[in-house]
């Protein structure tokens, strides 16, 4: 089956081939069996199976969101209440969710995740990264990646998101339990692991541990650090070759200069930061640095209960320095890297056929309009979702 979508006004395809035309105007594009087969003039569009008139509007890759916490029950909005008059956010609320999680049945988290891919897809989001870490027992952490599993190949493993209370009094024998027995039951369903490190959850020297099983195991690397101080966490993701290091929100100069060498993402969190009322990181200075940055939702239902990755492109721009095309690119080239794909984030032929038409003439209306659904149709795989 094919797909034309054709009158499009303003076409961003990001093709990492073409990269002196980000985005052309005028433009048509046909995807046959989920890719991209054909991009060009839209007076030379060939015929195709069916058809999408995108009327002029504007057409981007549909956005890749590379960091998610999306399988949890309850909510934590007490504490985000509580952040907006000052009160600083801890991985202590980690806990919280944590026994609403366990106590949750298998259809109430795949209900709940449900909706919860059905309210991104509706934002334009194509491809999701799905964390477990709300779970902190082999059954609970391995139920977390096996439901993640069931709706995207990026799933992480993060049962070292926080010591589990069963072992506050032994965090050690915890770790050995995350590099152990948790890691032989989680990673069959995990493409990914990923370690917090921060003052309330795990040092750089239990991350090394945790990171280097999951390595031993087949899995990739992914690192939550700096979200609350300059941690170390930086330098251990680079040393270990990790995909991302992710917030990257403290930084010092040594952690960008190690960045700028290495293939190692800095994975920015901007609806974190507007969450729990901490300052952006200065992405236009990484850029200028010579960092791959990518822009992630971290959609959770601690730090950050968003996962519109338009607001965090408008937020990017407004509070990170970066041009509206790099905010964008950031999102979707960006996020493609940290997961180290190369099939999506860009409409080049052979990407994959993941798009949004957008309700708005132009791309930078992504920013210009914050806060305004602006998703007219998301296409996933060359299937036109329900909008
Ligand atoms: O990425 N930082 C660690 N994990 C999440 C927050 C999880 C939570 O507070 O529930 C994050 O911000
Ligand atoms: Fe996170």
């Amino acid at each position: 089956m094919s797909l034309a979508v054709d009158n499009i006004g303003q076409l961003v395809t990001l093709d990492p081939a073409d990269p002196e035309r980000p985005v052309r105007v005028d433009a048509a594009l046909v995807i046959d069996d989920g890719r991209i087969a054909w991009v060009g003039d839209a007076r030379r569009a060939p015929a195709a199976d069916s058809r999408l008139d995108a009327r002029g509007r504007a057409v981007v890759p549909g956005f890749v969101d590379s960091h998610s916490h999306l399988v949890f029950a309850g909510d934590r909005a007490d504490e985000w209440e509580a952040r907006m008059t000052g009160v600083p956010y801890t991985a202590g609320g980690i806990l919280r969710t944590v026994a609403a999680t366990r106590a949750a049945t298998d259809d109430e988290l795949r209900a709940r995740l449900a909706r919860h891919v059905a309210e991104v897809r509706a934002q334009g989001s194509t491809t999701i990264e799905v964390k477990s870490g709300y779970g902190l027992t082999v059954a609970d952490e391995q139920r977390a990646v096996r439901l993640a599993a069931e709706v995207t190949p990026e799933t992480t493993f993060l049962g070292a998101h926080v010591v589990a209370p069963e072992y506050a009094d032994d965090r050690d024998a915890y770790v050995e339990l995350v590099c152990g027995e948790m890691l032989a039951a989680c990673a069959p369903h995990s493409r990914w692991i990923d370690v917090f490190i921060d003052a309330g959850a795990f040092t750089v020297d239990e991350a090394r541990r945790v990171l280097k099983a999951g390595r031993a195991a087949g899995l990739g690397l992914r690192v939550h650090a700096g979200q609350r101080a300059a941690d170390g966490g930086v330098a251990l993701a680079v040393e270990l070759g990790a995909a991302s290091v992710d917030h990257a929100t403290h930084l010092t100069g040594d952690d960008v200069d190690a960045l700028a060498a290495a293939s190692t993402v800095a994975t920015l969190l901007p609806l974190v930061e507007f969450s729990t009322r901490q300052s952006y990181p200065d992405a236009r200075h990484l850029i200028n640095a010579g960092v791959t940055i990518a822009i992630a939702s971290d959609a959770n239902p601690g730090s950050n209960y968003s996962s519109s990755m338009p607001l965090a492109i408008a937020l990017a721009v407004r509070e990170m320095g970066l041009t509206p095309l790099e905010a964008l690119a950031a999102a979707t080239v960006g996020g493609a890297a940290a997961l180290q794909r190369g099939d999506v984030g860009h409409l080049g032929v052979g990407a994959r056929g993941d798009l949004v038409v957008l309700q708005a003439p132009d791309f930078r209306w992504l920013g210009y309009r914050p806060g305004v659904p602006l998703v007219a149709h998301t296409v996933l795989g060359g299937e036109v979702l329900a909008s």
